[in-house]
């Protein structure tokens, strides 16, 4: 796997309209969560649309190093799960590059395992806060022999003979969090529960209840959900079609209304409310967005999306909607560099524990580009210069931040002046073909 040692920069100019129909690769979410349960459950999973990005590809390779079997099979990929509570001992550390959710989900699954395994990623993984994990893990009986300072990475942990069942409030919006405790909760006895006050995306309950897990969700009168799980369920391997990521969508969407005279399909894009936020937060802001062929798949809503060029105005949006469209504030913010008036968003404070702090990248690269914004604690102010004028000419750091570089990518698409990023290599993180998409639709990007 590429160990981008090299940073290679990447600029994007002034488009004629975008135009055409794309279909954008499968959910990285769900991608992940595909690997991990199919390895696990017992018996053969079968995937197809299967994310291929760098991230997802790590995931298969901890499985495989902890004794599943995956092949690809023409357009399919196929494994055969070890079966719940069976998974091996890795021989050596699980190298998770880039990829948080890679690496969150699979401290939980395997931080109850009776046996040691390190944990090792990329120079942004390895910034980034694990104790919001550990500490769930430790009240379950899971030892930390060893950690970077402030719980980072490299760590390395060594589960109980047998982990402890436990209630745990996770006190940050945070899916990853969450699904960590729910896949702990897979080789405990008895009844774990996740008590979860503001919801976050709902991946690993429905995938988890589909493999075969025993789990109850109840919204109590104040909102906050309660996630029952049983421990130690049997799980059998299903047949996983998985629907297009709605985060990869956002950037040709965004792009194709900010270019001017732009008409574009977007085939195939996961509709689940809790990944929604940003195609809400487009409509507010005046957003031609057509949502057609409406269908469900696999239990999850599903839709083509029609986007044409619009002018759009500046919104404040509610903080409340910042868990359903966390990863889609940075090409949000571009999209309100060219609205008219200010937008505003609050409730931002997770940004800052991405791939990068997205808050101060996406603010600086707005400032390089000469959009007034101000940065808060956790907000960011955008005000908008409609049609473009005066934005563009800057180079982007991306801080190894695959949707910072493509949401400034977008910019360069509709500003006066040409946007470079100083880094195009962690696109293949989550979208590979985010590249071949955008310039057959007719983006300018070399
Ligand atoms: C993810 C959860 C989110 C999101 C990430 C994917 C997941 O992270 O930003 O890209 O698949 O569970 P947090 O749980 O840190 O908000």
């Amino acid at each position: 796997m590429n160990a981008h040692a090299t940073p290679v920069p990447a600029t994007a100019s002034r488009s004629q309209p975008l135009s055409g129909s794309i279909k954008v690769p499968g959910d990285k979410s769900i991608s992940h969560r595909s690997f991990m349960f199919g390895g696990l459950a017992a018996g053969e999973t079968r995937i197809t649309g299967l994310l291929e990005g760098e991230d997802v590809l790590r995931t298969g390779e901890a499985m495989k190093a902890m004794g599943a079997r995956i092949e690809k099979q023409g357009g399919e990929w196929i494994i055969q799960g070890v079966g719940n509570g069976c998974l091996l001992e890795p021989v050596a550390p699980l190298d998770f590059g880039n990829a948080g959710t890679g690496s969150r989900l699979t401290m939980g699954l395997v931080g109850t395992y009776d046996m040691k395994t390190t944990f090792i990623g990329d120079a942004s993984l390895s910034k980034r806060p694990m104790g919001r994990v550990l500490d769930p893990l430790r009240e379950m009986g899971v030892q930390v022999l060893e950690a970077a300072q402030g719980d980072r990475m490299p760590l390395t942990l060594r589960g109980p003979k047998r982990a402890t069942p436990i209630s745990y409030r996770v006190p940050m919006a945070s899916a990853q969090v969450k699904s960590a405790v729910l896949l702990a909760a897979l080789n405990t006895p008895g009844v774990t529960t996740v008590i979860e006050p503001i919801m976050t995306r709902d991946h690993t309950e429905k995938m988890l209840a589909g493999f075969g897990a025993t789990l109850e969700v109840e919204t109590d009168a104040q909102g906050v959900r309660h996630i029952r799980i049983e421990g130690e369920p049997r799980l059998t391997g299903q047949t996983i079609a998985v629907p297009g990521d709605p985060s990869s969508a956002a950037f040709p969407m965004v792009a194709a209304l900010l270019v001017p005279g732009s008409d574009v399909i977007i085939e195939g894009a996961l509709m689940n409310p809790t990944r929604t936020g940003l195609i809400d937060t487009l409509l507010e802001m005046g957003a031609n967005i057509e949502i057609l062929n409406r269908r469900n798949a696999g239990g999850e809503d599903m839709a083509d999306l029609r986007v044409r060029h619009s002018e759009l105005k500046g919104v404040t949006v509610p903080p409340a909607r910042a868990p359903f469209m966390i990863d889609e504030y940075p090409v949000l913010a571009v999209a309100a560099a060219f609205a008219e008036g200010e937008t505003v968003m609050d409730g931002l404070e997770e940004l800052r524990v991405k791939e990068s702090d997205r808050l101060a990248a996406v603010a600086r690269g707005l400032e390089a580009n000469g959009v007034d914004c101000t940065e808060g604690e956790t907000s960011l102010t955008v005000r908008g210069r409609p049609g473009g004028s005066g934005i563009g000419g800057g180079t982007v750091e991306t801080h190894l931040d695959h949707r910072i570089a493509m949401s400034f990518l977008v910019m360069g698409l509709a500003a006066e002046k040409p946007i470079t990023v100083d880094d195009r290599s962690m696109v293949a993180t989550s979208f590979p073909e985010f590249f071949d998409l955008m310039t057959g639709l007719g983006a300018e990007i070399a």
